[in-house]
């Protein structure tokens, strides 16, 4: 490993990178690469507004969405009750055609405040994170969270709020077509998979697979490519729980394995 991918793994507080990957030597990794998990994603139990004006448009559009289209109806949501105290909706931020996709949980104060995902410390640690593979805000990544409005008091969101933001995820996923979706903590993994009942670490280090679900082809092109996606610790936890980085870590590793098998294959 060069000196400057030491610095910056140091920089978010890794430090022991020598000892995991020697116990890598037997290719753990590509064992679970090979497992090809299929996730079915079934629709999450949603308790949406069926006279909100714009939850109509999404369920009766016949054509394709464009970015506009889809980014407007997100900024006059009122889906759920979120809509009610933000500030300002949080649709994401990035490159439009890019390799990786973030997916985070919700927006906090500050992401409320200045429309943009991932501004505060757990902001920072990202693209930390992000350096750590090689990335950088805006290049080949796009950052967006399960949920585009504030919870109150930056409580994690609910199920009937992360169902009734669910459409916007699946259509931003259409449209961006990441080659991999990295679901950084529990709700991104909700929303992701459909699965709001599996512990977050079960899903850890396994190639799982997005796939469109019924509830999005009613809206979306049809013969959506599968996806594959990888399952990590939110920021915010690994800027409580330090000792956990070392697993985030090993599961980019397996993310840039996964993307590398594929632009190779
Ligand atoms: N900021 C975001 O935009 N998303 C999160 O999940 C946390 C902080």
């Amino acid at each position: 490993m060069d000196e400057y991918k030491k610095f910056v793994l140091s920089q978010i507080g890794i430090d022991r990178y020598v000892l995991r990957s020697n116990s890598n030597k037997n290719n753990n990794l590509n064992k679970v690469i090979n497992e090809d998990v299929l996730i079915q994603i079934p629709p999450l139990k949603k308790n949406i507004n069926k006279q909100s004006e714009s939850n109509q448009i999404v369920e009766n559009r016949q054509k394709p969405l464009n970015w506009q289209t889809l980014t407007s109806e997100i900024k006059n949501c009122q889906n759920c009750i979120l809509s009610k105290e933000r500030k300002q909706v949080v649709i994401g931020t990035g490159d439009l055609k890019p390799d990786w996709l973030f997916v985070g949980e919700g927006p906090g104060a500050e992401e409320d405040q200045q429309g943009l995902p991932f501004v505060g410390n757990s902001g920072k640690l990202l693209d930390n994170i992000l350096l750590s593979i090689g990335l950088e805000r805006g290049k080949k990544v796009y950052i967006a969270n399960a949920v585009k409005c504030r919870p109150p008091g930056n409580r994690p969101p609910i199920l009937d709020e992360i169902a009734a933001c669910q459409n916007y995820l699946h259509s931003q996923i259409s449209l961006l077509k990441p080659k991999i979706i990295v679901a950084v903590g529990k709700t991104a993994t909700v929303a992701l998979l459909g699965d709001d009942k599996t512990p977050l670490g079960k899903y850890r280090q396994r190639h799982l697979k997005f796939q469109w679900n019924n509830f999005s082809n009613k809206f979306l092109e049809p013969n959506q490519p599968t996806i594959p996606i990888v399952v990590t610790y939110h920021p915010s936890y690994l800027l409580r729980n330090l000792n956990d980085k070392i697993k985030s870590w090993e599961d980019l590793v397996l993310a840039m394995d996964i993307l590398n098998k594929q632009n190779n294959g």
